[in-house]
């Protein structure tokens, strides 16, 4: 969602934030701004649009200031606009804010600032820190920073420059993600460590209701009650070349390229090939409550949602355990038994979804196992849970979800195995389970090669207004996020269902204008998919398939067949996905959309 970069220290800071808000762009925003210290001022410059519009905006007569602060707004209240957007500056312009979060008693904290005489220019939540900052300061930054924050319900990540104390910076966090950056005689604080991995490997994660005072080449953390905190300086394992497009038009499509690998690396030194066996450290320390629990409950949004539904199939296929997957946004309303025998999984790519946030707080206060499966190192979901998995999958810049997906079904897949070898799963099936999985890379790069195809399929189709997406089993989540990443690159309305609910509804939207997308590998439920199409065709039905190399009979009443290579059956989402994620892809290139950036979306949805 919005982003932070904030720097200091003995080069020109403009070029560098500058930078900084280009690496935070793939988070999605709508406007932006940079505020600069120079001579004990401080200038300020705002734009609505993409960054290339403010830098036009600055010129080419560059602030020479050695600390700055710079944001990318992804609007939640009022429009976006240059009023609206951050840095937002106090009443004098000596005290500049850029914020991440909501302020909750904003209007209530507005109306007593007003009274008191200030004078707002927003109609943002976030202006009221830089006016209550100025309120409490007396020459002393951070003290004025550390008494605003007491003031404040809601959730902020924060980074505060002033006039009178150009050589500082105080960033604040609660609820929403600053990683501090540091490099010889310069400091960065940043939102996400994609800002930072251009200059620095070297970070330090602040934590909730911990305020630091930044000056060049060093930090100084306290908690808001003023306890002094050590926190050691961690390397970040991410290469630069993560967040660099190596040659594709989009970052979408080299994620898409890079799923082979993401799955190697998801599965690297997790799997005991003679034995049959998972082995998932990140879980070792609660091992005897996770084997002895009663109920295992998958929470997620969006792709990750869908990756939990998919584990479901799985680990109930491998396991007696019952498994329950809801939406982390409606999981709150349930009314549910959480006791110490049932475990939580929280499923997030980013680690920061809110959502997820507040569903993990109330497990840990219900006094269940929490456990995450988390892609960002040291984001507040890893933090929180009492136990949890990397992926390992390196950033994911695309805001549609990709490489981070299969990343998440592959480790899902390891649970099914560790937890299934402890029940009835034999050896032999251990073993043949390991060997499907490390015949994935292989077999996905086969069906990346397949990509021309499914590039003209898209042509074809790339016009209609809406698609319907079949699966059934381990396919139907894959129809369900196929249907997704449909919506989110394309704008097509597109519908994933299980193919059994056809009937149930859906058959009625069917006609010659109106295309399916069908899941049909060759599995235990081949024939009632092959019904479903044969449904659709006579209603004059147009059908892209998604079958196993060879299958004539599927090819002769599709009118559109996407292979994909031969594998046991609980396998075939990682292959059909990649023909799914491929599809809308090429469709959203052929329409002209920012595919890399949807319209409307965020990478990390850190409001409720
Ligand atoms: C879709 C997509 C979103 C996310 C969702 C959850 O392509 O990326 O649906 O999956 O916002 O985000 P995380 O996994 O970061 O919690």
């Amino acid at each position: 969602m919005c982003g932070i970069i904030c720097y200091l220290g003995d080069r020109p800071s403009l070029p560098i934030l500058l930078n900084g808000l280009r690496r935070l762009e793939y988070r999605g925003y709508d406007s932006s701004g940079v505020a600069v210290a120079v001579n004990e001022k401080i200038h300020c410059r705002k734009a609505v649009g993409k960054i290339s519009d403010l830098a036009g905006l600055l010129g080419d007569k560059p602030w020479t200031g050695w600390g700055g602060i710079a944001h990318t707004r992804w609007a939640t209240h009022g429009v976006p606009s240059p009023e609206n957007a951050h840095p937002h500056g106090d009443c004098r312009d000596r005290i500049f804010v850029v914020h991440n979060g909501i302020i909750e008693n904003y209007r209530q904290l507005r109306e007593e600032l007003r009274d008191k005489g200030h004078r707002f220019r927003s109609s943002t939540d976030s202006e009221v820190l830089a006016h209550l900052i100025e309120e409490y300061y007396r020459g002393d930054l951070e003290d004025a920073v550390n008494s605003a924050l007491q003031r404040v319900d809601g959730t902020y990540g924060i980074g505060v420059i002033s006039a009178g104390n150009p050589s500082q910076i105080v960033v604040a966090r609660l609820g929403s993600p600053l990683i501090l950056g540091i490099r010889d005689r310069e400091i960065f604080a940043a939102s996400d460590a994609a800002a930072l991995m251009s200059h620095t490997r070297e970070v330090a994660y602040l934590h909730d209701g911990e305020v630091a005072l930044l000056k060049p080449g060093s930090y100084r953390i306290r908690t808001l009650s003023g306890m002094p905190m050590n926190r050691s300086v961690q390397t970040l394992d991410w290469d630069m070349s993560s967040a660099e497009k190596r040659g594709y038009p989009h970052f979408m499509l080299k994620e898409v390229h890079e799923q082979p690998e993401v799955v190697g690396e998801a599965i690297r030194g997790r799997l005991i090939e003679a034995e049959g066996l998972a082995k998932l450290g990140g879980v070792e320390r609660v091992w005897s409550r996770l084997r002895n629990m009663r109920r295992l409950i998958i929470l997620a949004c969006g792709t990750s949602y869908y990756a939990g539904l998919l584990g479901r199939y799985v680990i109930e296929s491998c396991t007696n355990y019952p498994v329950d997957v809801d939406l982390a946004s409606e999981f709150q309303y349930r009314k549910l038994n959480l006791q110490a025998r049932t475990a939580v999984l929280a499923i997030s790519q980013s680690g920061e979804t809110a959502d997820i946030l507040a569903v993990v707080r109330e497990v840990k206060r219900r006094g269940a196992l929490s456990l995450g499966l988390v892609n960002v190192v040291g984001s507040t979901v890893a933090r929180l849970t009492d136990a949890g998995i990397y992926n390992h999958a390196g950033p994911e810049i695309s805001v549609a979800s990709t490489k981070v997906f299969v990343s998440q079904i592959a480790i899902l897949y390891l649970v099914g195995l560790l937890l299934g070898r402890h029940q009835q799963m034999s050896l032999s099936e251990g073993q043949e389970f390991v060997h499907e999985l490390r015949a994935l890379p292989g077999r996905m790069r086969s069906m990346l090669a397949r990509a021309p195809a499914i590039e003209e399929i898209a042509r074809r189709y790339a016009r209609h207004r809406n698609l319907l997406y079949l699966g059934r089993r381990f396919s139907y989540p894959v129809a369900m996020e196929g249907a997704l990443k449909m919506k989110e690159v394309s704008y097509l309305h597109a519908e994933g269902y299980a193919a059994g609910e056809m009937k149930h509804g859906p058959l009625a939207l069917v006609d010659e204008s109106f295309p399916t997308v069908c899941l049909a590998p060759r599995d235990s439920v081949y024939r009632k998919m092959i019904g479903n199409i044969q449904e659709i065709k006579s209603r004059k039905g147009p059908v892209i398939a998604v079958g196993t190399e060879g299958d004539t009979h599927l090819a002769e009443l599709a009118d559109d067949l996407i292979e994909i290579p031969q594998c046991g059956e609980m396998f075939t989402p990682f292959l059909s996905v990649i023909a799914l994620q491929l599809l809308a892809y090429y469709v959203a290139r052929e329409r002209g959309c920012d595919i890399d950036r949807p319209r409307n979306l965020a990478k990390s949805v850190t409001v409720q």
